[in-house]
């Protein structure tokens, strides 16, 4: 496995890969990887044989008053999953090979970053399908990988690609979870015991909506409630409950299409997201 650290010397290894005939996986992250990261490296290795994947926690994406500096880091620790995991190359630049002082190019996508986690953080997707937009470029892949747990990201992702015709095919892996129920996240480190323990109360409420939808109702207030109620009575703080359209995000009153049952609530300061398809 080898570590690149600088963008050109990662474009001048992926042409060698590819005009040897190599198909390239990317799976990118922001590190401190999770057996949620193990679940899309495997993904990538399906679709590819040779796997990159990317380190770089991305100031763009983080807003003024968000947890840049306290974002979790263990390279040595990553750097040996990846191995683990037959990974051919981590791509791990730093800030200064990433954004040059006078950065000033930004890929913006215009209608899906705007509600749900968008509301709350405003620059927050601008800064993702930028840097996305370099990983791509830094490392040339065939395919990336991303999860279904951040589904407004893998959303505007696949709107980005479509748009702007980049040839990478986007392979997407569902959410990983703890044995309570829990999804894998990097942030989950932040919790207190006690938080940890009073969190699970978010993919319970999702599961009752699911059962509650399974059992006929399709009125998305009563569905988005249940959720509420659930966080609420556990003493975490609802950021958005919402009841969306699975391919455009707009809000729904009637489930009466694929849905995306959608939540980021606070534990303490922690800010946690998942979701549920309605099907
Ligand atoms: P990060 O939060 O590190 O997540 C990297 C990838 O892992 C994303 O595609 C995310 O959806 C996926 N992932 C996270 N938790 C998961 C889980 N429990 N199950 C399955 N997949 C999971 O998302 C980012 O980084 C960044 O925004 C990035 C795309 C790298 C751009 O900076």
């Amino acid at each position: 496995m080898i570590i690149v650290r600088t963008i050109g010397q990662m474009q001048s290894q992926s042409r060698v890969w590819r005009r040897s005939g190599r198909r390239i996986g990317l799976v990118p992250t922001m590190g401190f990887l999770h057996e949620g990261h193990a679940s899309l490296i495997r993904l990538a290795t399906k679709r590819s044989d040779t796997v990159v994947l990317s380190i770089y926690v991305n100031p763009t994406q983080f807003g003024p008053q968000e947890d840049l500096e306290a974002y979790p880091r263990d390279f040595e620790r990553d750097e040996a999953l990846c191995r683990d995991h037959g990974v051919t190359a981590v791509f791990y630049p730093d800030d200064t090979e990433m954004y040059a002082p006078s950065f000033s190019t930004w890929v913006v996508e215009d209608s899906l970053s705007l509600p749900l986690c968008g509301q709350s953080r405003p620059t927050h997707f601008r800064g993702v399908t930028t840097v996305v937009t370099k990983l791509f470029n830094a490392v040339l892949p065939d395919v990336a990988v991303f999860g279904r747990k951040d589904a407004q990201q893998a959303l505007i992702i696949e709107r980005m690609v479509r748009d702007l015709n980049f040839p990478i095919e986007i392979v997407l892996g569902p959410t990983v979870r703890e044995a309570d129920g829990l999804a894998l996240s990097s942030r989950n480190r932040y919790l207190s015991e006690a938080e940890r323990a009073r969190a699970v109360a978010i993919p319970r409420g999702l599961r009752r909506a699911q059962e509650l939808y399974a059992a006929g109702e399709r009125a998305a207030p009563v569905l988005c409630s249940v959720v509420s109620a659930e966080i609420g009575s556990a003493g975490g703080h609802v950021d958005y409950v919402a009841c969306v359209s699975r391919s455009t995000l707009a809000p729904l009153g009637e489930v009466a299409e694929p849905a995306l049952l959608a939540v980021a609530a606070f534990f303490g300061c922690t800010r946690l997201i998942d979701n549920a398809f309605l099907d």
